[in-house]
């Protein structure tokens, strides 16, 4: 048995990239290929910390042929993707629950869909247990880089 046995490493669980827009996009690209539905996506990260461009790579993989833009002013944008509907969200301005009620959360995040959603933390304990939570972050030193944190617990 001896060599057969790997311990997990403890940082197994976690995982830290630093990746350049094009390395981003080449994992979401492959990301959004291996994807299947129902599925919640949350990109967390602060402004132009690169959500839109990861959930644009994401999209394509999965088959989205309508171009992919910021649903800043709407909160939501649907598309068709090859294996469902994607839904693409961003709470940055949600001012209450009652407006995520307004354009049918509930419904969304229930159907056999792709849902991604920018600033998941607007949305707080309403994200639905078992979403993948990414996120981005600056990096200081490195201003064509991006910090890529993937996968956790929910
Ligand atoms: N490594 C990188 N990964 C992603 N984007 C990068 C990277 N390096 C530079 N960028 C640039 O950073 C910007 C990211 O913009 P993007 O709209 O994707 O961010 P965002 O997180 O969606 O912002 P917002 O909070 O305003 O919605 C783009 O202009 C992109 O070209
Ligand atoms: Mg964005």
């Amino acid at each position: 048995m001896g060599e057969h046995h790997e311990p997990i490493p403890p940082l197994a669980t976690v995982g830290h990239l630093a990746l350049d827009e094009r390395e981003l996009v080449t994992w979401g690209e492959q990301l959004g290929r291996s994807l299947a539905p129902p599925l919640v996506i949350a990109i967390a990260g602060e402004l132009g910390a690169g959500k839109t461009t990861l959930t644009q790579a994401i999209c394509r993989g999965y088959g989205v042929t309508d171009g992919v833009t910021s649903p800043t002013f709407t909160l939501v944008h649907e598309y068709s993707g090859r294996r469902s509907k994607v839904y693409h969200l961003d709470l940055y301005r949600l001012r209450s629950s009652r407006e995520l009620e307004a354009i049918g959360w509930d419904d969304i995040v229930a159907e056999h869909a792709l849902v991604i959603v920018e600033w998941p933390d607007r949305a707080a304990e309403l994200m639905p247990p078992g979403h993948i939570p990414i996120s981005l972050a600056h990096l200081p030193e490195r201003p064509d880089r991006r910090l890529l944190y993937a996968g956790g617990h929910t």
